[in-house]
């Protein structure tokens, strides 16, 4: 598929989104919300990777939050259709079989700490600075950003951050559990490519059944303890785990086909 707003490359089996707005500090505007979202789900409907990596152009911004100017008009339903619309997407991404992990390579602001909150994991640049700055214009996060942060950083800083609008910078981001790993901006996209190497290696369908279980944790209809159950089970009938298992007992090492 052609897209305006980002590029993809699959490098080895690793999808690599970048958000292609450098002179907007790749502030998500609908579009690029919805090719975002279209390149995550052909990912996952084509079985083409085994994982993604999603970034932002540039050395300054991962994405500054979604692009103001599009909605500074915005009536009511509008704005109730914005969110609607974008956490469709965002919900697609932290539901993704194919695991998705978020390269922070500056800020991540508004919508764009929302979008890398919404992937599996987030590896920060040392000059990453994280928050949720949508009170200054009058506003609360649409994108999911007032229920993921308290998941990933616990209710009293998640207000804290979300009602002073402060940053967080990489270090503390770290020290909060907002993130797993920081390291410098030349190492971002190592560090990033060799986790996706190392999940390329596991079963595929045990990698998506590890995401869907964590998610049923914070999914109210869903229990989590039932679904780990029937996906234990589940993992006993697939090609994956009797070539794992084989492979261990012959000692060797696996080849994993996702089926
Ligand atoms: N929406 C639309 N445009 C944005 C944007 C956003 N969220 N964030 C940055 N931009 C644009 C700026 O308008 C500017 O465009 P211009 O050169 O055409 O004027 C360009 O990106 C560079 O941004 P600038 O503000 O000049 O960079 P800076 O280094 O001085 O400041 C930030 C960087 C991130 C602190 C500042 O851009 C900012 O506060 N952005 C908005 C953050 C925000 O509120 N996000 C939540 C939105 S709901």
């Amino acid at each position: 598929m052609n897209y305006e707003h980002i590029l993809t490359e699959l490098e080895n089996s690793t999808l690599i989104i970048t958000i292609n707005r450098e002179s907007k500090l790749n502030a998500l505007t609908y579009q690029t919300i919805q090719e975002v979202g279209s390149a995550v789900k052909e990912a996952n409907e084509t079985n083409s990777a085994r994982c993604i990596i999603i970034t932002g152009a540039g050395s300054k911004a991962f994405v500054a939050g979604a692009d103001i100017s599009e909605f500074a008009s915005f009536s009511v339903p509008e704005g109730e259709k914005l969110a609607r619309e974008g956490q469709v997407v965002f919900d697609y991404i932290e539901n993704s079989d194919i695991p998705v992990i978020a390269a922070v390579n500056g800020f991540a602001l508004g919508g764009g700490c929302e979008l890398a909150m919404a992937c599996h994991m987030r590896v920060a640049s040392d000059n990453a600075k994280f928050g949720q700055p949508e009170v200054k214009l009058g506003l609360i996060p649409g994108y999911g950003g007032t229920q993921r942060l308290p998941q990933l950083i616990g209710k009293n800083k998640a207000i804290e951050l979300l009602i002073t609008a402060d940053m967080l910078d990489a270090n503390e981001a770290l020290k909060w559990g907002l993130v797993n790993h920081v390291v410098s901006s030349d190492e971002l996209m190592v560090t990033c490519k060799g986790m996706a190497n190392k999940i390329a290696k596991q079963a595929p369908l045990a990698v998506s059944a590890c995401i869907k279980t964590v998610n049923s944790f914070y999914n109210k209809n869903e229990d989590g303890f039932e679904e780990e159950k029937k996906m234990f089970g589940e993992s006993f009938g697939t090609n994956d785990f009797k070539e794992g298992s084989q492979a261990f007992l012959n000692k060797r090492k696996p080849e994993f086909t996702g089926a």
